[in-house]
Formats: structure tokens, sequence, C-alpha cells
């Protein structure tokens, strides 16, 4: 586990008293011989008559397949409910066993879970927490180099300089890496240039894709590359980690190279050797802001059981559970990474912003990053809207406004979600992330390559307020036919241009899907990428349940997924809103 915000925030409201967090484990850099396990215990969001509190249990002593963690009051506390534990209380005494998904705890692996409680006075941190009967957080011994908090002199999010602890938000006070290799298929384009030198992702989507593929640039190359663009400043480079075992089960236009029983293939091949390299110390002044695999949790939760949207592959990866590992065990071994920041993929809102959806998968986000080694710790933030189309503001309406005494919930656009734009369900997301867990600094980012809609079809203020649909209608600057419809949109534009901290709990908005290269094939195209015909793509088909049965709204005549898309990056600068010059 490394050393993370999570502690980092802790140790900075203890030191400067501005909240009732404390930090309480060792730091991990400090000797574990002598420490059989650390807690870190602290209060997330603490007012009158309450609080909620986040715990981190770290064991060093020999692995175990359940646990209980125990520990007493000294004052009032009462805890009404938990989450990742089963939590009990008796008097003072607290006794928080594992849920059935997270009792197994490697030597070195962490449990997360939290708790909601009320209490009167103070709320003092409880001084001793017992692990299976053995006392935490207890000195470490001669070894034991002491802690290593950076102390209220600590700058904070701007910058802690290589090797440091990380950034609370890695994008502030950074540039962000340009790919050179997309940089020159934009610059080479009409009109290109004017977003030819913006930063996008390097997708990593394909095992061969670390040494680089067909004589391109590797992950070192593209390494070394940033070292150059860094000079003495601070620089993100942003990796999208895309090949997980069954890649993209309810889709086929980005199936990838590993069957559904790959795991051992994806750890030793290809996150093994990523988290070699980027451990390389010339590098370790480098940021590195990971995407892990897009559209993988969401899948488990929505389309792999009990649903109209249930595919056969989705089944079949819930159930031997390798997108769970795989992504566990990429948290874990990347974020170990001093330099690595880990946003997991959440969808969009227009996929998990209706609350069925968005509980059940801020429970399955929580167990990922608390089980198969991977602790909360290891999480930076969550990404969403990657590669989709959904705008990050729909300026002329809300979710909250109604026509005619309806609200707009009910329109066909937007029918019954919880969120018509991606701030407002990026920041919605965020609160239930932390609410269940996750560390209270968890920084969000939104893909904006993609979600511009401009152009003459741009609506220029609300519509008419003759009935729910003709307001939503006349207002959505989504002009998509559907918002379950993904690929290679017709009327869409670039959106956003990067931009760092644009909103509180925002880290960025990026450019993950490079704009110009295909999100899949018009028609069938035989390949060796894995990759498969998935008509969402075929401007000719009537569509599926994802997509309410509409037409796809996809361009005609568009290459494999990744490939380059004139036409395509045309229509993207066409319609780009903020316009280019
Ligand atoms: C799609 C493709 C992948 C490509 C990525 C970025 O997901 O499947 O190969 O790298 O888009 O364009």
């Amino acid at each position: 586990m490394s050393r993370t915000r999570t502690s980092l925030l802790a140790a900075l409201a203890l030191l400067t008293g501005t909240s009732g967090a404390a930090l309480i484990a060792a730091p991990a850099g400090a000797s574990t011989a002598a420490t059989p396990c650390t807690v870190d215990y602290k209060v997330q969001n603490q007012w009158d008559t309450g609080f909620t509190a986040a715990v981190t249990i770290t064991n060093n002593g020999a692995a175990k397949s359940s646990w209980a963690l125990k520990w007493s009051y000294a004052g009032n506390q009462k805890i009404s409910n938990g989450w990742n534990a089963k939590v009990s209380q008796s008097g003072a005494a607290v006794a928080a066993a594992n849920e059935s998904y997270n009792g197994t705890l490697a030597t070195g692996g962490s449990a997360s879970f939290g708790f909601q409680a009320s209490y009167s006075g103070t709320n003092a941190i409880p001084a001793t927490f017992t692990l299976d009967g053995v006392t935490c957080n207890v000195d470490g011994g001669p070894t034991d180099p002491g802690p290593t908090d950076p102390g209220p002199t600590d700058p904070g999010p701007t910058d802690p300089g290589p090797g440091g602890p990380k950034a609370a938000n890695p994008y502030v006070g950074a540039k962000v890496y340009v790919n050179p290799e997309w940089s020159a298929k934009a610059a080479a384009e009409p009109g290109g240039s004017r977003i030819s030198n913006q930063p996008t992702a390097v997708w990593l989507d394909r095992i061969a894709a670390i040494n680089g593929v067909n004589g391109g640039m590797g992950l070192r190359a593209h390494l070394d590359e940033a070292l150059k663009q860094k000079g003495s400043g601070e620089l993100v480079v942003q990796l999208v980690i895309y090949d997980l075992p069954g890649r993209d089960c309810a889709a086929l236009a980005s199936n990838g190279e590993l069957g559904p029983n790959d795991l051992d293939k994806y750890k030793s091949q290809y996150i093994d050797p990523i988290t070699s390299i980027l451990s390389e110390s010339k590098y370790a002044g480098l940021r590195i802001a990971t995407v892990i695999e897009p559209d993988s949790l969401p899948n488990l939760v929505t389309n792999a059981g009990g649903t109209n949207t249930t595919t056969d592959a989705c089944v079949t990866m819930k159930s031997n559970g390798n997108y769970e590992k795989g992504v566990s065990y990429a948290l874990d071994k990347l974020g170990a990474l001093a330099n690595v920041y880990n946003y997991i993929d959440a969808g969009h809102h227009g996929w998990l912003g209706w609350d069925s959806n968005l509980g059940p998968s801020v429970q399955e986000f929580a167990k990922v990053a608390t089980s198969n080694g991977a602790s909360m710790s290891d999480v930076a933030g969550f990404i969403v809207n990657t590669a989709n189309y959904s705008p990050a503001k729909e300026p002329h309406f809300k979710v909250t406004d109604s026509v005619n005494g309806q609200t707009v919930r009910q329109s066909k656009w937007v029918d019954w979600n919880q969120y018509v734009d991606e701030q407002s369900f990026a920041l919605g997301l965020r609160d239930k992330l932390v609410a269940a867990g996750f560390d209270s600094g968890l920084g969000m980012l939104i893909d904006t390559s993609r979600n511009g809609w401009g152009g003459s079809a741009r609506p220029t203020g609300p519509g008419p307020l003759t009935s729910v649909d003709a307001y939503v209608d006349g207002s959505r600057i989504d002009r998509r036919i559907h918002a379950g419809n993904w690929c290679n949109q017709s009327g869409a534009g670039i959106g956003e241009r990067p931009t760092a901290a644009p909103a509180a709990g925002i880290d960025a908005y990026v450019w993950v899907k490079p704009p110009g290269e295909s999100d899949g094939n018009s028609s069938a195209i035989p390949n060796d990428e894995g990759k498969g015909f998935d008509r969402m793509c075929d401007p000719t088909y009537g569509g599926n349940a994802r997509n309410g049965n509409n037409p796809t709204g996809a361009l005609p005549n568009a290459p494999l997924a990744g490939h380059w898309f004139s036409a395509q990056f045309q229509q993207l600068m066409q319609n780009a809103y903020p316009p280019l010059p």
C-alpha cells in the first residue's frame, strides 16, 4: 500500500485542527517489523449529533481469511450502521467483522470499511485497536524511523515535489503530456493544428502496446518523451489501463485480446510489466494518472444478470470474478507507486445515473477497492464519460425543472434519471463514494474530448413550455437520438479543453478518448485485434435495449475502434464548443 492523500489529508487535518480527522496509522514508510497491524481511523463528516468514519486496516502479520477489529469508545459514540464490515456495539465496545467479500487479508493487505454514529460532547478517536486480539499501531521498536508526516509546512495540493506524498490533485500546477503520435495525426488534418497541441491519454489497449505496436511508441518511449516535455516543472501523463480478460462484455467493438479466463496473463504480462516500467527511478518525477479499465465495473452492475440488457459475456465475467480481480490487482500494484494516481472508470450519467444503478455501482466500486489486496487508499478518484458524448453541463435545463407541474424527469429523454449531465453526476457520485468510505479528498475527472455539441444544431436557450418533452428536447445541447448511443455520434463536437480543477471535487477536464480515433467499425472488418462488429456503430441498425431500440446515430464508413477516422475528426472540430478559432 502506498502513502496516499488519505493519510496526507488526515495528517494535515490533525495538525491544523480543522476537522475531526486524525491519523492513527504508522506511515507506510515506517518499518513494519514490530507492527502487526495498522489502523487508520478517520472521521469524515461530523455534525452536531453525529459523524461518519472510514477505517482502513493493514495486516502486517500472517495472511488471514477473516478478521475482526475491536475498539472501545471513551465517550458516548453509538454506531447506527456500517458498510463493508459487520459492525456491532455493546456499551462502549465495538467489533467490526469482515463481510463475505473482504475477509481475505494478505500480509501487507488492507481492508476498509465505514460507519455512521451518533455522539455528543467530544468525539475522541479511540486509543487502542485490536485485530483478532492483537494490538495494532504499537511502537515499531528501534528500527522504526517514526512518522514521516509532511508537517504543517506541507505545500498541499500544488506541489508535493518528486518522490514526496501524492498531490491532492495531480493536475494542479502541472502540464499534461501531449502524445506525439496523436498530435501528428491531428496536425496532418486540415485545421488540425488548432487542437493538435492538446494533451490526450495514451491507451495501453493490448500487451504489445507496452513495447509499441508496429514500431510505434511503447510505454518507455512515451515516458522518455514526457520527461522532455516536463522540463523542470510538473507533468501529468495519462495512461488508460484497458486489457481486462473478456474485455467489453456488453459490446463487440472493443473486444480485446484476452479470453474470459486469462486473469494470470493480465497480471503477469500486462499489469506487472507496466508497473515495473513505471517504477523505474528516472520516471519518479512524473505524475502518472491511470484510467482504470473503462466500462468494466459498470458492465458488472447493469449488464450481468436480471436486466433486459444482460449479455452472456457479462454474466461470465461476473461469475468468474475476473473483472473484479483484475481491477483490484491493477489498483493494488499501480497504487503502490508513489507517483501513480488511479482513477476508476464510472461510466456516465446516461448509464449509471438512476439511483437503482448508482447505489449498486458504489457498492461494487467499494468492494473492488477493498478486495484482493486493493485498498481505498489506492484510489485517487473516478472518471466519468470516458469515450462518451454526454455534456459536462446542460446549460438550458436542470433535473429539478418542471413544466405544467410535471417534472422533466418524466420526459422521454431524461426517463426518470436523477442527472442530466456529467458534472452533476460526477459530484453526486463523489458524495456517495465518500459516504461509502472512499477518501473525502476523492477527485473526479470528466472526459470532455467529444461532448461539446456546438454547431448550428445547438440550442441557444430553453425549449418551449408546452410539455416536458418539448421543453427538454428544445433545451438539451446533447443532440443524440438517445443517451444510450455511444458509437461515432453524428453531430458531436470537441468539448471543453483540458482544464485543471474546473470545480470543487473535479480534478480536471481531460481528453481521454483521442478525438479522431473511431469508436468502432460501421460494417464488419476482419482484423487481428480481437475487435468485433457491433451494430451500434452501424447507422442503418435499429438499436437494442440499451438505447431504447432507437437508431444508433453513428457516422457511416467508420474504421475499427482506435483507428483514425478523418471524417469524424473534421466533424468534431466543426462542432466544437467552445468553438475553435
Ligand atoms: C477503443 C479501442 C482501442 C483504442 C481506444 C482509443 O477503445 O478499442 O483500441 O485504443 O478506443 O481510441
